[in-house]
C-alpha cells in the first residue's frame, strides 16, 4: 500500500540555480583519477559520510541494490593487490586485444598496482543481484544502472571531501568476492582506492568532449 510524505522542496531563483549550477560544475571539472596515493589515512567519519552520500542515490524499484566493504587492513589490502596484479598480468599480456591496449597506452597503465597498498582505503563496491526472504528469491531491478549511479555519487562525494580515487575494475573480479567472503548474490562492480594523492602527482593529460559532442536539443 503505498503512504505519501509531504516532499521537502526548497525554491530558489534562477540567480541562485545558474550560481549553484555553476558551483558544482566547476567543482566537478576538477575531479581527475588519482593512480598513485599517499598512505595518509582518511578519517573515518568522512568515509562514513561519503558513504551515505552514495546511499542516498536512487534505484529500481528502491531496492539499494548494493554493497560497500572498505577495506583499511594492510594484510587484506596486500592480498588484494596480489590478486589483482594476478589478473591484470595476464589480462595485459595475453588477453586484452591489441586495441584496447592502444587505447589505455594514453593513461599510462600496466599491471602493477601499488594503490592498492598504499591507498588508506579501499572501497569494494558490490551488487545485489537478489535478496533471500525465508526461502523465497526477490530480485532486484535494474542492479548495474542503479549501482553505477550510487558509485557516480560516491565518486562525487570523495571528491567534493577533497579527497582522491580511482575507479577500478580489475578483469575478472570474482577474486574479491572470496577475498570479502560475500555470499553468492553479491558480485563486485567496481574497486575504488580513496585518499590522498603522492605529493606532486600527475594525471594523463587527455580531454573531455565539448558539450556540442555530448549533447543535442531537439
Ligand atoms: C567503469 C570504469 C572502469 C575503469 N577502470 C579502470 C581501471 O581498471 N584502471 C584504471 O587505471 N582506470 C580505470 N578507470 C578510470 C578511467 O581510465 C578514467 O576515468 C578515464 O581515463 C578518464 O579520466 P578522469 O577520471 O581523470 O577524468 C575506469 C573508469 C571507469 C568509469
Amino acid at each position: 500500500m503505498a503512504e505519501f510524505v509531504l516532499y521537502d522542496y526548497h525554491s530558489i531563483s534562477e540567480q541562485e540555480q545558474r550560481e549553484r549550477a555553476t558551483a558544482f560544475y566547476e567543482l566537478c571539472r576538477c575531479r581527475r583519477t588519482v593512480r598513485e596515493f599517499s598512505d595518509r589515512p582518511v578519517a573515518q567519519e568522512v568515509l562514513e559520510l561519503i558513504l551515505k552520500t552514495a546511499g542516498t542515490a536512487p534505484s529500481g524499484a528502491n531496492k539499494q541494490p548494493w554493497r560497500f566493504v572498505v577495506v583499511t587492513d594492510p594484510e587484506v589490502k596486500r592480498e588484494i593487490r596480489a590478486a589483482a596484479e594476478g589478473v591484470e598480468r595476464e589480462a595485459y599480456e595475453h588477453r586484452m586485444p591489441q586495441e584496447w591496449l592502444d587505447d589505455l597506452a594514453v593513461l599510462g597503465t600496466d599491471w602493477h598496482k601499488e594503490f592498492l597498498e598504499t591507498a588508506p582505503a579501499l572501497i569494494v563496491v558490490f551488487s545485489i543481484l537478489y535478496t533471500q526472504d525465508g526461502g523465497r528469491i526477490r530480485k532486484n531491478y535494474y542492479v548495474k544502472e542503479s549501482v553505477g549511479i550510487a558509485a557516480g555519487f560516491l565518486l562525487a562525494a570523495i571528491h567534493n571531501a577533497g579527497l582522491v580515487a580511482l575507479t577500478h575494475t580489475p578483469s575478472p573480479m570474482d577474486f574479491l568476492q572470496k577475498i570479502m567472503q560475500r555470499p553468492e548474490n553479491e558480485k563486485p562492480f567496481l574497486l575504488i582506492p580513496v585518499g590522498y594523492p603522492k605529493e606532486g602527482v600527475k594525471v594523463p593529460d587527455i580531454h573531455r568532449k565539448s558539450i556540442q559532442e555530448i549533447v543535442l536539443w531537439k
